[in-house]
């Protein structure tokens, strides 16, 4: 299906100032002082009656009071989990695990607190690896060892995923699906690297889709636990390429294959939401729910969703967005409301990038409030949305019902396979609203991005699950009520997180440009197809009226320099010599400048690459044919070398 591609419905998110964001989340909750009250009274009741079932808090949750990233061992576990994913070949990952397994001490771990058999289980695998090392390695060599982690990675493992295949999965569930839980199943994997990965990822989906379809034939409708059932998808699992870069080839490709998954699950009265992934894909995802939502073929199918994250500065626009799109529909967009779960990826991607700001919250705080005041938006458009309120955050989750008032239908919570039962079994005591799991369905080699997630999310001290688990913590310092914290505080920002520009003590960061924003691709399009470089540009002439004018390097402007433009079409080797003789003739004159006078024209010198930026790309592109991407690396990396050695030369070569 030809349509136009459109990616610039959010595109400002990072211009979006933080604390203007939080005040408009405050803005719309209406949060008195009476709702917040009652909210903490409720989160602290249900705290306590979570604490006093300590076993279904989660055995991961006391394996991480074990296993924290605090200690050397959790962090030795984070790195093999990590580290094991990227490895393609079995040597390295032997030298990798000797390394890991032998620096920390799982079994003074596992001895510490623990009664708990998973902590033990797990525990023991790696202590076991350790304690054995020496004997094995001679007598089995490293492939056992490797398979010993994997073990204790299975181990994890099993705790997050509910099956090795669906139909495993679907007989696990059934113990959940008793006590009244729904099911949304994800076929573990994602960012695949490959057509063929793809396709296999792909196949997986329909397979599913077909067994839960055939499933519910033969089981009566109102026995079947697959009633109100579902799939999870994520859209890096079906193209390899599924990038701003490549948007021509992955948004219709990506289509086909959606629509495809689509029509299967409505056939089969199974809903598909599609996950939230990384911040620069969002637009694509977008692009692609879009048309799926127009598809005549999905027609009057309330099944479709979509996940949105809060921790996104842009994602009360972006529900107002869906508002907007789906306004001459007749049927209902499923909305599952989360945090998000790659904070971290985002933060160290901006500041790598060298983004202007980040398009997340930076305060967890923050995106707690934002998390309310989408929920509120989602609550009182249920004529629009069907909204499912993802969270294992006691507090959040029981100001969401607060926020949906007297009317509780048309809704429903949801929690992850393996975490949050304390909660949910404690709230459908109390609250008829249904509760869905995402069930992640799959063997190890597809679980480990999943896995050092969930790993980070309840590893981290700021989260929900971390804190209750941890009983030196008190009820009341579990939790704070985030609007209250705001206003009182009247902070908006995280203190010791610098802008991406600020993130050395020492010297700026160089800017890059965000090459997944539709709207900055096309401007610097534009610029470069219009600036100088395009046209003729006389280089030695250039470089002659710099001399001749006897400016500091500091005065280059090329933006300035429009009469210079004469006839040579791209630099040639007659160009460079020119540059190199210009070198040579200024050289004496540079070394007898003081080190103050060098360090002050390199770092200008950065300044007016940062300020034409996009002029040296189009050069950049014209001479060597790079991409965009390339350029800016190339630019940025020239930035920071000015300023690294400006900085660097005034701190070793003072004078005596
Ligand atoms: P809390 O402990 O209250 O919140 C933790 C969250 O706060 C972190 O995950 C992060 O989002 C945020 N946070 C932490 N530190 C900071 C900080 N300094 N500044 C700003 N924010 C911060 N995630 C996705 O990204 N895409 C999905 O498609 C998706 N699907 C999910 C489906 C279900 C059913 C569930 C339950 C979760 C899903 N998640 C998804 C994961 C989800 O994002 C995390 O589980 C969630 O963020 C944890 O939030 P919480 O309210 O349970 O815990
Ligand atoms: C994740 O894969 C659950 O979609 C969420 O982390």
């Amino acid at each position: 299906m030809e349509q136009d591609i459109n990616l610039n419905r959010l595109s400002t998110h990072l211009s979006r100032d933080e604390k203007q964001c939080v005040k408009d989340c405050i803005a719309i909750l209406d949060w008195s002082e009476q709702r917040s009250k009652r909210i903490m009274d409720k989160t602290h009741s249900m705290i306590s009656a979570m604490r006093k079932h300590k076993r279904k808090i989660g055995e991961l949750d006391s394996f991480m009071q074990e296993y924290g990233l605090n200690t050397d061992e959790g962090l030795a576990l984070m790195t093999l989990a990590e580290a094991l994913l990227r490895v393609p070949d079995s040597q390295t990952a032997n030298m990798l695990i000797r390394d890991k397994v032998t620096s920390a001490d799982w079994w003074e771990g596992q001895g510490k607190k623990g009664s708990d058999w998973f902590v033990k289980a797990a525990g023991l695998g790696l202590s076991l690896s350790k304690m054995t090392f020496q004997s094995l390695l001679s007598r089995l060599g490293e492939p056992v060892i490797r398979q010993a982690t994997y073990q204790a990675m299975k181990i994890l493992g099993h705790q997050f995923v509910l099956g090795r295949s669906i139909q495993e999965a679907i007989k696990r569930g059934e113990v959940d699906h008793k006590k009244g839980y729904r099911f949304s199943f994800d076929m573990l994997g994602e960012g695949a690297r490959t057509l063929d990965d793809a396709q296999s990822y792909l196949k997986a989906y329909h397979h599913a889709l077909d067994y839960m379809s055939q499933h519910n034939k033969t089981v009566s409708a109102k026995d079947s636990h697959l009633r109100h059932a579902g799939i999870s998808i994520k859209l890096s699992a079906l193209y390899p390429r599924y990038e701003y870069a490549k948007h021509h080839t992955c948004i219709p490709d990506l289509y086909d294959k959606m629509l495809s998954l689509c029509i299967k699950a409505k056939q089969a009265r199974l809903n598909l939401t599609m996950d939230a992934e990384e911040v620069d894909r969002l637009e694509l995802s977008l692009d692609i729910f879009e048309r799926l939502l127009k598809s005549p073929q999905l027609d009057d199918w309330n099944g479709l969703g979509l996940a949105v994250q809060a921790y996104q500065k842009r994602a009360l626009p972006l529900i107002d967005h869906l508002i907007d799109i789906n306004q001459n529909q007749k049927r209902r967009i499923q909305v599952r409301l989360v945090k998000g779960a790659y904070w971290d990826t985002e933060i160290k991607h901006a500041q790598v990038e060298g983004f202007k700001d980040y398009a997340v919250y930076s305060r967890k705080i923050n995106t707690d409030i934002s998390f309310l005041a989408c929920a509120k938006r989602l609550l009182d458009r249920r004529d629009v949305f069907y909204p499912m309120i993802a969270t294992h955050n006691a507090h959040s989750a029981l100001a969401c019902l607060d926020i949906a008032g007297e009317n509780q239908d048309g809704f429903e919570f949801q929690r992850l396979h393996g975490m949050g039962e304390a909660l949910y079994d404690n709230l459908r005591k109390d609250v008829n609203v249904p509760v869905s799991i995402y069930a992640p369905v799959g063997t190890h080699k597809d679980l480990l991005p999943y896995l050092v997630r969930r790993l980070l999310e309840n590893g981290a001290n700021s989260s929900f699950v971390n804190k209750i688990a941890d009983y030196s913590i008190d009820v009341s310092e579990v939790i704070k009520d985030p609007v209250q914290l705001t206003l009182s505080q009247n902070q908006y920002r995280h203190k010791c997180i610098a802008l991406p520009e600020n993130i050395f003590s020492n010297r700026l960061n160089s800017t890059g440009l965000d090459l997944a924003d539709d709207e900055t691709v096309k401007g610097i399009t534009h610029q470069i197809k219009n600036n100088i470089y395009s046209k003729n540009f006389d280089f030695q002439n250039f470089i002659h009226v710099q001399s001749k004018q006897s400016k500091s390097l500091s005065s280059i402007n090329p933006a300035n320099h429009e009469d210079n433009i004469g006839n040579i079409p791209i630099i040639d080797e007659q160009d460079i010599s020119y540059a190199f003789d210009q070198a040579y003739k200024a050289w004496p004159k540079w070394s007898a400048q003081d080190i103050q006078t060098r360090a002050k024209i390199c770092e200008n010198i950065a300044d007016l690459y940062q300020t034409h930026m996009v002029d040296i790309i189009g050069l950049i592109m014209r001479e060597a044919g790079r991409t965009y991407h390339d350029c800016v690396l190339e630019v940025r990396e020239a930035i920071d070398f000015c300023r690294y050695y400006a900085n660097q030369s005034q701190a070793m070569f003072q004078p005596l």
